[in-house]
């Protein structure tokens, strides 16, 4: 693993472990893929200004992100199938997170549990929430992230119903995975996926197979994942989601200024600036684009985080800059993860870490907290 330098190499060592219909459900987004591929290079456009003679020993990445201690302002995103990059990878990715001192987020599409996650970690992690037409379902698992010491719900809202990802269709996902021959072959050319799989009993959705009404085998699974998003989630329902959670909550896939300041009303305690990795609207803008934006439109009344596009510690910089308090990485950890499982996760972090750690000397700075616009060139 020490091998792998950047996210790019983890990626490259994703790609040739991991079969290509989970490889590429990763790497999509959707329609053209404009968003997605914004999302990263908007992030190249930001010049970071470089000063000189200025004390950089003592530095320190910690802060906190909704009042908890993180190592550095990087959580991992909640990411559905994550089990399917490696086995068990909810589990080891959350392991991993907890031994970095950074939140991880499990999806309510998670192929390991809640309670698999919690049975393996000591810490709270946080929990994703989607909102489903089956009411009973989501007061059940509202429940049951409370049960297992969850810290933080995060409700993402950018997902009433599903934007389409070519390379899925081409590539016959479906959930559960079909196994056709030419998915078979694709998984035959990954033996170390396919003996690491072979180890695990856990290849479907954990939260909700014998969890929601009528969902008992795989086949039942299907069709009640494709019909359940609630196309009708509005801001009302925010209120009885918080009431019934009672804890911190974090509203995901805020894009616009207006619905930033929407959300001050909600009681949520923070927002995550995020258009789904590109996998929803394209033709949206990137999100760091945004930021700044959103940023001047709550203030200091809410804590903004932003995810997207984060290939390296650099971009998290840019980020914490413009005012993010925190932020997350979707497919860095989830290339990390397929190409070498909870170590390849820590990598991952390693690298953004180091990257971080370098580049905020080379700004000048020794304190994560003192970043601000100052240090971004023509933006002071
Ligand atoms: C493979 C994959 C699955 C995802 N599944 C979920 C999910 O289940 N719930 C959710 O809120 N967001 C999901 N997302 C979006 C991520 O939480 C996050 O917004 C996005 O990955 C950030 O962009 P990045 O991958 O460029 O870091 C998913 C993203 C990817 C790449």
């Amino acid at each position: 693993m020490e091998q792998a330098l950047t996210i790019a190499d983890l990626k490259e060592r994703a790609r040739r472990r991991v079969p290509k219909m989970f490889f590429e459900y990763a790497d999509s987004g959707a329609w053209t893929e404009g968003t997605y591929r914004a999302n990263e290079e908007d992030f190249h456009k930001i010049k970071l200004r470089q000063r000189v003679l200025v004390d950089m020993s003592n530095r320190s990445l910690e802060t906190e992100m909704i009042g908890e201690k993180v190592s550095m302002p990087v959580a991992l995103a909640p990411t559905g199938f994550t089990g399917m990059q490696h086995a068990d990878g909810e589990m080891l990715a959350a392991q991993a997170a907890e031994e970095f001192g950074v939140p991880f987020t499990l999806s309510t599409m998670s192929i390991c549990s809640i309670e698999d996650v919690r049975s393996v970690t000591t810490k709270p992690f946080w929990f994703q929430l989607y909102v489903m037409q089956d009411k009973d379902f989501v007061y059940n698992l509202i429940d049951r992230a409370k049960a297992a010491g969850c810290s933080a719900l995060v409700l993402t809202l950018d997902l009433q119903i599903l934007g389409q990802r070519h390379k899925d269709i081409r590539n016959g996902l479906s959930a559960p995975p079909r196994f056709t021959p030419k998915h078979l072959w694709q998984m035959a050319t990954r033996p170390f996926w396919c003996l690491d799989m072979l180890g695990t009993k856990r290849h479907t959705f954990g939260n909700i197979v014998g969890h929601a009404k009528g969902v008992t085998d795989l086949s039942s699974l299907s069709s009640w994942t494709s019909e359940q998003f609630d196309p009708q989630l509005s801001w009302k329902d925010i209120e009885w989601i918080r009431d019934r959670w009672g804890g911190k909550l974090i509203l995901k896939g805020i894009l616009d200024e207006e619905d930033a300041r929407m959300s001050l009303g909600s009681g949520a305690d923070a927002i995550i600036v995020s258009n789904h990795g590109g996998r929803q609207l394209d033709g949206a803008a990137s999100s760091i684009d945004m930021l700044p934006r959103i940023v001047d439109a709550v203030g200091d009344k809410m804590e903004v985080h932003l995810d997207g596009g984060i290939r390296s510690g650099q971009d998290v910089l840019k980020a914490i800059c413009y005012g993010a308090k925190g932020t997350y990485i979707g497919r860095p950890f989830l290339y990390g993860l397929g190409a070498g499982g909870k170590a390849g996760v820590r990598r991952a972090l390693e690298i953004i870490r180091k990257e971080l750690d370098v580049t905020m000397a080379l700004c000048g700075e020794r304190d994560i907290k003192n970043l601000s616009r100052k240090n971004l060139l023509g933006d002071a």
